[in-house]
C-alpha cells in the first residue's frame, strides 16, 4: 500500500517565520508512517498566469507542464492532503500562494493529468498567521480555500489560524499552539486504522 502523503505548500515571503512555525507544531504530531513534504513556493517560482480557456478549438488545453510547474502539479497530485501554510496578506492569500491556485485552473485543462478527477477527496488544510488580533480578519483567505476546495469536490481539512507579527511571535499564542497539537488528530488516526 502507498505510504500516506501530507504536501506542505509554505507561502510566507520570508523563511521560518509563524506560519512555518506554527504548521511545524502541527505536523509534529503526524505519525512516522505519514510522508510529509515541504515545499517554499518562493523557491518554485511560476511564470505569470495566462488565461487561455478561451482561446477556441485545442488551443483551450494548456501545454504539458515543465520546470517548477511540473514540480508543483506532481506533488499536488501525489499528495493525499494539501496543507496551504499562509500567513494573511492585505486579508488575503500571499501572492505566491494565489499564483499556485491559479495553476489548478490550468492544471485543468492539461491533457492526461485528470486533474479534476484525481484531486477529488483530497483534504484541503489552512495553516494561517496574522498580526491582527480578530479572527474574522483572516476570513477571506479561509473561504478562498474552503470554497476552492468545494470547488474541486475536495473535502475541507480545518484550519489553524495563528497570532504574530516578528518570526517567533506565534510561539506565544498559547492557544494557537494548543490547537496546533490535535490539528491533524482526526487525520493521523483514520491512517492508522
Ligand atoms: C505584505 C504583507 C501584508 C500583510 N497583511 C496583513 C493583514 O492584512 N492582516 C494582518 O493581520 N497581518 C498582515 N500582515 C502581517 C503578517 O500576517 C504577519 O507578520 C505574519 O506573522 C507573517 O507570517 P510569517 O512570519 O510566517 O511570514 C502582513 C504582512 C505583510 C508582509
Amino acid at each position: 500500500m502507498n505510504a500516506h502523503r501530507f504536501l506542505f505548500l509554505v507561502a510566507s515571503a520570508r523563511r521560518e517565520g509563524n506560519t512555518e512555525l506554527l504548521a511545524r507544531r502541527a505536523a509534529a504530531s503526524l505519525p512516522p508512517s505519514i510522508e510529509q513534504k515541504w515545499l517554499h513556493l518562493d523557491e518554485f517560482p511560476l511564470s505569470r498566469f495566462e488565461d487561455i480557456r478561451h482561446h477556441g478549438g485545442k488551443n483551450n488545453m494548456y501545454p504539458q507542464p515543465e520546470g517548477n510547474e511540473q514540480l508543483l502539479l506532481e506533488s499536488t497530485l501525489a499528495a493525499d492532503d494539501i496543507v496551504i501554510v499562509a500567513p494573511v496578506y492585505w486579508y488575503s492569500l500571499p501572492a505566491s500562494a494565489k499564483l499556485y491556485m491559479d495553476y489548478w485552473s490550468a492544471w485543468l485543462r492539461v491533457p492526461g493529468a485528470d486533474f479534476r478527477k484525481r484531486m477529488a477527496g483530497k483534504h484541503l488544510w489552512a495553516i494561517c498567521v496574522q498580526s491582527d488580533e480578530d479572527p474574522k480578519r483572516a476570513e477571506l483567505l479561509l473561504s478562498t480555500l474552503r470554497y476552492s476546495a468545494e470547488y474541486m469536490d475536495m473535502q475541507w481539512g480545518g484550519e489553524l489560524l495563528g497570532n504574530g507579527s516578528k518570526p517567533g511571535d506565534v510561539l506565544r499564542d498559547q492557544r494557537a499552539l494548543a490547537a496546533a497539537e490535535h490539528f491533524f488528530q482526526t487525520e493521523a488516526a483514520a491512517v492508522r486504522r
